[in-house]
């Protein structure tokens, strides 16, 4: 049994979760934020650090979901090993018994096959433990939680973590409405961060829907944190919370930030989208670097020099196949014709749809949307005698 105890020693262990696909990127921006003992790991990076640097993770990271710092290591051989082990924490000292809890599992072992059931194991020792030392407990709330506890259990080993960050690190906080399917924040941020876009070049985002790609863009070229738009993190609830130490973070962060001029343009075919585009790009303070424009993708004009495209077509879902295969059709015809010269990043879980576009892609990156493979290619459209990269089967 190992029994972390970050108080005396300062600089503890920190988990950083992400999507499957964006673990390098994420490693280099904890490096860049100054994290240690930096390790790549499947969906997730490790690193060390101190709690400010974890309130830092958690204020500027742009492709992490959730910053865990791990409590508590043990191996178990038996339900009453596992429940005397989380029993065994002194949770009332890592918060107050009124604040409202939530517990998520994940899972691989053969011990245990349900997750649900293993939560409320946890949620058991955490409360006994409440019980014996202050004489209540504290309450599950599944809407609003204040405090997150994450058990993550392979084999006969277990880790117990205290979200810092409660809800995942994806909602920003500035995105107030969305089209049907919006892009999640922190994968935007993770294609513009692969893509090696930087402000130098313009960028569209000719189907914007509620302008992820734009203020993403927005944020990271004038190194906007992204997490200064949140209401809050867990950590504001634990015990420990030293809000000195976080504002004093959060002003060096806002110092950094700069004022490059950045030339970002928003467009959609649906009016409707481009003005929600507008409302969270004000949400975000990044209103002004971006123009808005509602135009059909086969009607934007041709570029005066070489643009970066950031398209995150419809996937299909809601339409006749006949039709999502000609809107990529659109797509591969009007980046051959209209942007000669530019550059394409194409996002999409539509595979099928993705071989109308007829264009050869440089590269093709297998990414996961929660549960769901996409894929990201990159089109480079040559201009002049050059210009058909075409597939020559298409
Ligand atoms: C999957 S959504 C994009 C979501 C967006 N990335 C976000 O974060 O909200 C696809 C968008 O493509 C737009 N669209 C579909 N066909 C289009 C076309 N021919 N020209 C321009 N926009 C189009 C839709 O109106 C919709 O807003």
């Amino acid at each position: 049994m190992e029994d972390l105890n970050p108080e005396e020693e300062g600089q503890h262990e920190i988990l950083v979760r992400t999507y499957a696909g964006l673990e390098e990127v994420l490693e280099g921006e904890i490096r860049k934020l100054g994290g240690a003992d930096v390790e790549r790991m499947v969906r997730a990076v490790s690193c060390s650090g101190d709690k400010g640097f974890m309130y830092k993770l958690n204020l500027a990271l742009r492709t992490g979901l959730r910053v865990l710092k791990p409590i508590k290591k043990f191996s178990f051989k038996s339900n009453d090993d596992f429940y005397n082990e989380i029993m065994a924490i002194d949770w009332p000292a890592l918060f107050d018994v009124d604040k409202t809890m939530i517990f998520d599992t994940l899972l691989f072992s053969e011990h245990f096959t349900n997750s649900m059931f293993v939560s409320q194991l946890a949620k058991d020792a955490v409360c006994d433990r409440f019980r014996k030392d202050v004489g209540r407990r504290p309450f599950i709330d599944s809407k609003e939680p204040q405090i997150y506890i994450s058990v993550y259990v392979r084999d006969q080993e277990v880790t117990i973590y205290l979200d810092s960050s409660g809800e995942s690190l994806h909602r920003r906080g500035y995105r107030k409405e969305m089209v049907k399917a919006p892009l999640s924040e922190v994968m935007a941020a993770g294609i513009l961060m692969m893509s090696g876009w930087t402000y130098h070049f313009p960028l569209i985002d000719p189907m914007c829907g509620s302008g992820t790609f734009s203020i993403e863009a927005a944020l990271l070229a004038n190194n906007i944190p992204p997490g200064i738009f949140r209401p809050g993190f867990a950590f504001e609830n634990w015990k420990d919370f030293d809000k000195e130490l976080f504002d004093m973070i959060l002003e060096s962060l806002n110092k950094r930030i700069t004022e490059f001029p950045v030339n970002i343009t928003a467009s959609d075919r649906s009016f409707t989208a481009v003005e929600l585009a507008r409302e969270n790009a004000r949400e975000a303070g990044v209103e002004d670097d971006i123009h808005f424009a509602p135009i059909p993708f086969d009607k934007q004009p041709t570029p005066e020099k070489r643009v970066f495209l950031f398209l995150n077509p419809p996937y299909g879902e809601r339409m006749q196949p006949e039709d999502i295969d000609a809107l990529y059709g659109m797509i591969g015809s009007t980046l051959k014709h209209t942007f000669g010269g530019s550059e394409a990043w194409l996002f999409t879980s539509n595979q099928e749809a993705l071989n109308q576009v007829g264009l050869r892609p440089s590269r093709k990156i297998k990414l996961f949307n929660g549960p769901l493979e996409c894929r990201l290619v990159r089109y480079e459209m040559y201009s002049g005698s050059k210009k058909a990269s075409k597939n020559p089967a298409a």
